[in-house]
């Protein structure tokens, strides 16, 4: 087999890296055992601060999953929530909540949800806790201190988690909403060590339905990027 050209491989990472897109809602068949593994195992090859590779990844697959989806709605019926990473809305900038508003529009329009449809919101969030149909998750741990340097090598690997899944043919979905229920996870999966800084439904995307149908758009270039001489 031939490398491929410098012109191949850059318009194969285009292709790659614009393809990736949050799906959410999935076919139920799995993924077969050796794709996981070989998915898993390049998502390893993300960087990380010398090489420390700060994350620790549980991937919950048919009774565990079912049994973990049950335990996140309980939790979320008695507003159990527990979050390892402090979130809080004030950490965004205006600019950031005009972006943010700007997708809420997109998706929950998808959705055919209204934009002061808070109860239907709500409802569809709790509906997410069954990993929008996905037949896997895998949570993504930051382990040592769980300080932020640290949880960017884990966002590091979640790219390279995405871009594997994408490569596969597997779809997915990060779901920060997971983490707001970490105890649950930790829990029900017997983990006894790092923060759950966000959870990854995947599996194979249902092609039919609306809501994968949402795109998100992004900032221009010179809005985020500047380039000094
Ligand atoms: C750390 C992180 C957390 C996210 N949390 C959620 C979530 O809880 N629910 C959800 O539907 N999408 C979630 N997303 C997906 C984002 O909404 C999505 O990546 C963004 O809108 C850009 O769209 P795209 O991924 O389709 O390009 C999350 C993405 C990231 C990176």
């Amino acid at each position: 087999m031939s490398l491929p050209t410098p012109t191949e491989l850059s318009a194969a990472a285009e292709k790659l890296i614009r393809d990736r897109r949050a799906i959410r809602a999935f076919r139920p068949d799995p993924v077969p055992e050796e794709t996981l593994r070989a998915i898993f195992t390049l998502a390893g090859a993300a960087p990380s601060n010398s090489n420390a590779q700060p994350w620790r990844v549980e991937v919950v697959s048919g009774a565990a999953r079912e049994r973990l989806a049950d335990a996140l709605r309980a939790a979320h019926a008695v507003n159990r929530t527990s979050v390892d990473f402090p979130y809080s809305e004030d950490m965004y900038a205006p600019v950031h909540r005009e972006r943010r508003a700007a997708f809420g529009a997109g998706l929950y329009g998808a959705l055919g949800i209204a934009p002061d449809d808070h109860a239907a919101r709500a409802a569809y969030d709790e509906e997410s806790l069954g990993f929008y149909g996905a037949p896997h998750a895998a949570f993504l741990f930051v382990t040592g201190d769980g300080g932020p340097r640290l949880a960017a090598d884990v966002g590091a690997y979640l790219q390279t988690l995405l871009l594997a899944m994408t490569a596969y043919g597997v779809a997915s979905c990060p779901q920060g909403l997971l983490s707001f229920y970490a105890d649950t996870v930790r829990d029900q999966l017997g983990v006894t060590e790092g923060r759950l800084l966000v959870g990854v439904s995947f599996g194979y995307a249902d092609p039919a339905a609306p809501v994968n149908r949402a795109t998100a758009g992004r900032a221009a270039l010179e809005e985020v990027t500047a380039f000094h001489r």
